[in-house]
Formats: C-alpha cells, structure tokens, sequence
C-alpha cells in the first residue's frame, strides 16, 4: 500500500507525524530517505515531541545513533548518512531496530540488509516549502497507521 501526503508547510509534516506517532508500537521501524534537507530530521524532531521526550531531538550525523527513553516508548534514531558501502556497519544497530521502542532511520538506503520489516518514507522536495511524502507500507502491522493517514489527509 502506498500513500503520498502533500505537506505544504512545516504544520503539515508535524501533522503527519502526529498521526503516526499516534499509532505507533514497540519494534515499528520507520526508514526515512530522500535528498539532503529533505526533512527527514524535521519529522523525526515531531515524532520525539509526540512520544513525549522532553530533550529536542537533533541529528545524530556525527553519532550515527542516539537514543531518547524518558518519552512513552524508547526512540532510536539512527543516521546511516555516514554508514556508505565500504564503511564497517557492524556496529549493534540490528538490537536496536529490532529493539523494545521505535527506531527511525535516515538514510536507510546505506543499511538497508539491517532494515526489518519497516514503514517506508521517502520525502521530495517539491519547493522550498513543499514536501511529498511517500508512504510505503508492505506489511500489515502498519495498517493502522496507514488509514490515520488517510484520514488526514
Ligand atoms: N514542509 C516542510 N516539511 C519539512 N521540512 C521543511 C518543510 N518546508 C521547509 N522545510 C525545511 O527543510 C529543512 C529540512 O531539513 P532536515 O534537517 O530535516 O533535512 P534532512 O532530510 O534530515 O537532511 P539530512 O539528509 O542532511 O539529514 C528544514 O530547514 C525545514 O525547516
Ligand atoms: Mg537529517
């Protein structure tokens, strides 16, 4: 199943992430790509504010992964930007996207053999404030939060 929400403004992708977060579950693994500045931090930033952590979420480009736990579940939020072919990926990522919270990864692409089971983004930029996002969902956990979307939309 696939849904492409127009999101004309930063109101519009923090309700996006607003329904998501609000159905979302331990072990929902939500890969995030698409261009530099797409807005995939944006989003995430949403979701850590919905699961109630109370620290901003940032980038973790220089961490790879940074965790938040004083929120409703854990959040894992893992950057692979720099985890490109040739680097060494063995790095325990897998215990936390298979893990106990739910775990957003920008850049999925470069892991993607470490990627289980996830809802799917990739965000285009359509102008300096438009954003499509692009919603992939293969597999029926994610059904819920694909007809919240629906609803919003
Ligand atoms: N509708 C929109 N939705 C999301 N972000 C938007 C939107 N309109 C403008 N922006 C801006 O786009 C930028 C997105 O930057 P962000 O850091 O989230 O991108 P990113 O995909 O994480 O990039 P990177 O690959 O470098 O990590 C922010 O400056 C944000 O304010
Ligand atoms: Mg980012």
């Amino acid at each position: 199943m696939e849904i492409k929400y127009i999101s004309k403004s930063l109101e519009d992708t923090d309700k996006l992430a607003k329904v998501i977060t609000e159905n979302l579950f331990r072990g929902a693994v939500i890969s995030l790509n698409g261009d530099l500045g797409a807005g995939k931090t944006t989003f995430t930033k949403s979701v850590g504010k919905y699961l109630g952590v109370k620290e901003e979420v940032s980038s973790p480009t220089f961490n790879i992964l940074k965790c938040y736990f004083d929120g409703s579940m854990p959040l894992y939020h893992i950057d692979a930007y720099r985890l490109e072919d040739g680097v060494n990926k063995d790095i325990g990522l897998e215990e936390v996207i298979e893990g106990d919270g739910v775990c957003l990864i920008e850049w999925s692409c470069f892991i993607e053999e470490m990627v289980f089971e996830p809802l799917a983004i990739v965000i285009n930029r359509l102008s300096p404030t438009e954003r499509e996002f692009v919603i992939t969902s293969d597999f029926k956990k994610y059904d819920k939060i694909m007809q919240a979307i629906k609803e919003i939309m």
